[in-house]
């Protein structure tokens, strides 16, 4: 048996089988439901009723694989809030997780439902329901490039994922925008009820929870209503106030993580409309949304999140644009502004990508730190989170950011003689500000990198040595353009210390358990 996810009631079924005479040879939940599935299938001799049984008893997340020699042609798939997918090759068929691990073999696939089962021979599939009723499936065709799922003579597919960064931002950006305005042909959301919108909710984990607290600043500062932004695992548990004035916005790369699916189910019962930002065309977020926006991404292995965060970022971007016109809260002139801005992006975040001697330079010198701060002041403390996060899951070196003006309630303490301090100061209206915090933290023998934009970098360099700068553009958009060379600093440095870069110890690219 192959399972991902958690049985929660497993110590229960456990007892049981014990009292049995069933002998465990491992402490795990998913053995459990092996020996639970031998049991029946000892009582029933039928291994599809067996398996029925089992779902009826076991409660928690999984997607299971169930391979038996009593049948040595097929295999059997059940599925419950763990993503699971079937995908229909020439004389094979195969069962998997995540799209990227089969598309090499099929792209013609179909997403298992909760309660669903599938019968799974070499070239022929049968589902059944929840009630054992053989069933129809839809199939849906991936139309990902096979190659993009591929190193192609690159290193490592978080350099690769990089590296495609421009064509990814380019691809999401270019079909939305016509004759100088943002399009979503693809929102179902009516003008009237975007003119009437109360409040927004920005709700997702990790990297993708990190452009939300960007989208948090700009869509704020767009729309002037209030929008909070929460980690999908909190949120799920906080009793938030949601009804069916809120708009809640979910963003997630794989459209499988559990918090962010339950926070999802949670908003909906609760009135919301929600609205998300994925980039895995019919994966379970995307399908349990009123409205989707996928970013044009592509498929990304790497466990630590690039291109998806950059084409996530610019979509929110975009969608403050949107509701902002349709609002009457930002001026034409911001909005011709900015929309020239996006177009602009790809080409200057090439720039980026073509200069990055000073990057592998600091990544040499800093590489054997134990302990990184990330600091910055508004859209820059957005961005040290992200930069602070691909850095200790890549490299494992413990790194934390902070907004600056949180230092001296705490965290200056923690600032010796040698301590690395990455000083993002790309938010030009607070730049003065981060000026002086970088004094603060120099004075206290802090070693300073920063980062700035190329208008800034000469009076930067003034107070600091160690300067990474960064094409302007306008203010809202200057994370998407600083994110680069963060994460090419912790690609370098995990690179240096011998680190697994695709595939960190401990983390998974779809977290598909609480
Ligand atoms: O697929 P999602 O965007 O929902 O994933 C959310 C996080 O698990 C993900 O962003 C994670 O933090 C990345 N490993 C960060 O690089």
């Amino acid at each position: 048996m192959v399972h991902n996810g958690i049985i929660e009631n497993y110590m229960e079924i456990k007892e049981f089988l014990v009292s049995q005479g069933v002998r465990f040879r491992s402490e795990t939940d998913t053995e459990v439901v092996a020996q639970l599935l031998a049991y029946y299938y000892g009582k029933t001799g039928d291994m599809m009723s067996a398996v029925y049984r089992v779902l009826d008893r076991i409660e928690g997340a999984y997607a299971l694989g169930i391979l038996s020699a009593d049948m040595p042609d097929s295999f059997i798939a059940a599925r419950k809030d763990a993503p699971l997918l079937l995908g229909y090759g020439e004389g094979c068929s195969f069962i998997a997780s995540d799209v990227t691990a089969i598309i090499k073999h099929t792209r013609d696939i179909s997403y298992m439902e909760d309660g669903e089962v599938a019968l799974v021979k070499a070239g022929a599939i049968t589902v059944f329901d929840a009630l054992g009723r053989q069933m129809e499936k839809e199939h849906s065709f991936v139309d990902w490039d096979v190659s993009a799922a591929e190193k192609g003579g690159y290193a490592h597919f978080m350099f690769k994922e990089i590296m495609e960064q421009p064509e990814a931002v380019r691809k999401t950006i270019s079909p939305r925008i016509k004759e100088g305005r943002v399009a979503f042909e693809e929102l179902k959301l009516e003008p009237d009820y975007i003119r009437g919108l109360k409040k927004i909710f920005i709700v997702a984990c990790g990297s993708s929870y990190h452009v939300g607290v960007v989208g948090k600043y700009n869509l704020e500062r767009l729309l002037r209503r209030p929008v909070d932004v929460m980690l999908a695992s909190e949120f799920r548990y906080a009793d938030p106030l949601v009804d069916e004035d809120t708009l809640v916005i979910v963003i997630s790369q794989s459209g499988e993580t559990l918090d962010t699916m339950a926070a999802l189910r949670m908003a909906k019962s609760l009135g919301a409309r929600i609205l998300s930002i994925v980039n895995v065309v019919g994966s379970s977020i995307a399908r349990e949304s009123d409205d989707v926006l996928y970013t044009w991404a592509g498929p990304e292995i790497a466990v630590a999140t690039t291109k998806a965060y950059s084409t996530q970022l610019v979509l929110l971007n975009m969608l403050g644009l949107y509701f902002g016109d349709l609002m009457g809260s930002v001026s034409p002139a911001e909005y011709s502004d900015i929309v020239w801005e996006l177009l602009d992006l790809p080409a200057k975040m090439e720039r980026v990508l073509e200069n990055t001697e000073e990057i592998k330079y600091l990544a040499s010198r800093y590489f054997n730190h134990n302990s990184i701060f990330f600091i910055g002041r508004h859209l820059d403390y957005a961005l040290g989170l992200e930069g602070s996060l691909k850095l200790k899951e890549i490299s494992y070196i413990h790194c934390e950011a902070y907004a600056s003006g949180e230092l001296k309630h705490g965290t200056i303490s923690l600032i010796e003689n040698g301590t690395l301090v990455v000083a993002l100061c790309t938010y030009a209206p607070l730049f003065e500000k981060s000026l002086s915090n970088i004094v603060e933290v120099k004075a206290r023998g802090a070693d300073i990198v920063a980062l700035t934009t190329n208008s800034r970098s000469r009076e930067l360099s003034k107070t600091v040595e160690n300067i990474l700068s960064i094409p302007d553009t306008h203010m809202l958009l200057q994370p998407s353009l600083g994110v680069v060379p963060l994460q090419l600093f912790a690609y370098y440095v995990a690179l240096h210390r011998g680190c697994d870069i695709d595939k960190p110890r401990n983390l998974a690219k779809s977290v598909t358990v609480e």
